[in-house]
């Protein structure tokens, strides 16, 4: 019989979200680093069920019940496990390998051949001669035994059969490092040429994925060869995706995951992230070079509720913070930038200048914003000038544009108003207008190359949940389809704008083309949004009018704009301008509002949360009963659902 590979297994259990899935069943509370609840498998009143997103499993003290994704499945759906197994794959993307499958045998030889070859390396390291070099090199850069045991630091030796009578030992092929990206083979037309070794007299750095298995490597030179890079790097292979490997991460996962501020320290080099966790920054994880990637902040998502980038303030260090950050904020997570001083990188900073100075530069982050307006004003020669405040602000768009979350990105509009020294109302304007020229150009876009309708999913298995309405955007497709399954494309909803201004932008537009459909959708703003939960700016104030306009025949939205303030007219002025995002989607107008009164109440209670002192006692408890309404409004999407939630919070 065919078995699913464990490979297949490990990157389902990696990729399911076992906290998404449990609370689609059983409504979750936050528990230091774990979650627990009422256990669904047997009778009881006091919590005895534990949910672990470090470890991806699930624990009942009171019945027994644990295990994995699969087995939450299995019992909760009375599912079997090739059933269960098919169900969570489909969920998450994985295309299913089974064990005959040549290509899961040939992941499985090489996983082998990474770990025994990790261990070799490091004897190599510790026990010969030819090492000494490399011994005195981690002397020199003060990188301790127990440091170098730990991420299993090791040497490749010069010698060109070597590896061979090694592989001989273990009855691993030539070829199995050849496809491991380990041996070069022997060139055709070159008679007499042997297979040899590419890391050959290298300091050896085993990359591992997030459950410490070895799957490529990193080697750094250790002489001054001008030619040679100095770094060189496995080649991407059936088990090494530099897309889905963060460096440390197999560490520094449950250091984040129980730290009180759940947040991810992201460098930019491995010797940073060794550094950074000897030194007791044991949060610390690195792309290595390539840049990071949407899936790298999904690897983390699960760890981590927010991310300090430590990048260097030059412009390489201003791009790479820029790409990097903008992901996470599309991934509705706040990314803050610690600068390091030009030239430095964690390691030299914690190595010359110890762990106070390096402490005292994280706890002066900055957000992204505010770090390319420094950045970009630092390159500029005349900074307040006209046109360069133009080219920085049309930078900082880009990043407002990028945050899937309303409270991100009008902190972040706010804040560079603020730095800028220019009225909010004008540079909330003009990226107004810099969004309507996007949504216009994807309005093209479309019209040429209509996307595919989504197959609509079963209600709590929701692809993309935390995320929804006006526009649409298709997943990019995967850059290595062609190296191993590759999730089928995703689709996913995203504000272009604010929930509550999309709101008030369909009520205005409404207002003045009565239909029984819009004055239910009306209604249902009336019925399931107060005032409260509208914040106090303009947006309110209009949105209230156009309400009042709808359900009671006033015309206080023509009052507004003759006696408002200078806000409220220019924003009526400006949504009378443009077309309303909800009218103008393929999604019926009543669900698109409940998807929108749903998210205003998440970013209103995300704010509610982040107000309160965590210290205070009463507060860390007010914080989990709100960060689990929240997790529970973004992660079941279905309005019966949030309807319950939400009418315990009027
Ligand atoms: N890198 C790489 N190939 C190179 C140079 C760099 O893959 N030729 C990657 C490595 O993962 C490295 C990271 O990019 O850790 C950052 O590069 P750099 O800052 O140049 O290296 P450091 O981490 O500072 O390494 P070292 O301190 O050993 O010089
Ligand atoms: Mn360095």
């Amino acid at each position: 019989m065919a078995l699913f590979s464990d490979q297949t297994l490990e990157e389902i259990r990696a990729r399911t979200d076992i906290v998404e899935l449990i609370s689609s069943r059983v409504p979750l509370r936050r528990a230091g680093a774990d979650f627990k609840a009422c256990c669904p498998f047997h009778n009881e009143k006091t919590p005895s069920f534990i949910v672990s997103p470090s470890r991806r499993t699930f624990h009942c003290f009171g019945c027994g019940a644990a295990g994995d994704v699969f087995k939450f499945v299995m019992l909760s759906d009375g599912a079997t496990f090739p059933d269960a197994v098919k169900l969570l794959a489909q969920r998450c993307g994985v295309s299913l390998q089974l064990e005959d499958d040549p290509q899961a045998n040939r992941r499985k030889t090489l996983m082998k051949v990474h770990s025994e070859l990790a261990a070799f390396y490091r004897r190599c390291l510790l026990t010969t001669k030819e090492a000494e070099h490399a011994r005195a090199y981690l002397a020199k850069r003060k990188i301790d035994a127990e440091t170098a045991e730990q991420f299993r630091i090791g040497y490749a030796p010069m010698r060109k059969d070597v590896l061979l009578k090694w592989a001989e030992k273990y009855a691993f092929k030539p070829e199995d490092l050849v496809e491991g990206g380990i041996l070069g083979a022997p060139r055709a037309d070159h008679p007499g040429e042997s297979y040899y070794d590419k890391f050959r007299g290298r300091l050896m750095f085993p990359i591992c994925d997030q459950n410490g298995q070895a799957v490529g490597f990193s080697g750094r030179i250790l002489t001054d060869a001008k030619n040679a890079p100095k770094y060189y790097n496995s080649p991407e292979t059936p088990i090494f995706r530099k897309s889905r490997i963060l460096y440390g991460l197999c560490f520094a996962k449950k250091n984040i995951a129980k730290a009180a501020r759940r947040e991810a320290l992201v460098c930019e080099g491995q010797i940073d992230v060794i550094r950074c966790h000897s030194c007791g920054f044991d949060t610390a994880v690195a792309s290595q070079g390539t840049a990071f990637t949407e899936e790298h902040v999904a690897l983390l998502k699960p760890y981590a509720d927010s991310a300090l980038l430590v990048f260097d303030g030059d412009s390489a260090g201003l791009k790479a913070a820029t790409r990097t950050g903008r992901l996470f904020l599309a991934a509705g997570m706040p990314v803050r930038v610690a600068l390091l001083p030009t030239g430095e990188d964690p390691d030299s900073i914690l190595r010359d200048k110890g762990r106070d100075a390096f402490q005292a530069i994280l706890d002066a982050p900055v957000s992204l914003a505010a770090f390319q307006i420094r950045a970009m004003r630092a390159h500029e020669t005349s900074p307040e000038s006209i046109d360069a405040l133009a080219r920085i602000t049309n930078e900082l768009f880009e990043t407002f544009a990028a945050c899937s979350k309303a409270v991100l990105q009008s902190y972040l509009i706010q804040e560079s108003a603020d730095l800028l020294g220019i009225p909010l109302p004008a540079l909330e304007a003009d990226f107004a207008a810099y969004k309507a020229g996007m949504e216009q150009r994807r309005h093209w876009a479309h019209a040429e190359n209509p996307a595919p309708r989504p197959s609509s999913p079963a209600p709590d298995f929701q692809p993309d949940a935390d995320v929804a309405a006006p526009t649409v955007e298709e997943r990019p497709a995967e850059e290595d389809a062609a190296e191993s399954p590759a999730p089928p494309p995703k689709r996913r909803w995203r504000f272009a704008e604010t929930p509550l201004l999309a709101i008030a932008d369909f009520l205005v537009k409404t207002s003045t083309t009565p239909s029984d459909d819009y004055a239910a959708a009306a209604q249902f703003v009336r019925d399931w949004l107060p005032e409260t939960a509208m914040g106090d700016g303009a947006v309110k104030a209009v949105a209230q009018a156009a309400l009042s306009d709808c359900l009671d025949g006033t015309d206080a939205l023509g009052a507004l704009a003759k006696d408002g303030s200078d806000e409220e007219k220019a924003l009526i002025d400006y949504l009378a301008r443009r077309k309303s995002a909800i009218l103008a989607s393929e999604i019926p107008a009543g669900e698109a509002v409940a998807d929108l009164v749903a998210h205003v109440w998440i970013d209103f209670m995300k704010e509610r949360r982040d107000q309160i002192d965590p210290s205070d006692e009463d507060g860390a408890l007010r914080r989990l009963q709100l960060a689990t309404a929240i997790r529970r409004l973004e992660s079941d999407t279905s309005w019966q659902s949030r309807s319950e939630i939400i009418s315990q919070l009027l």
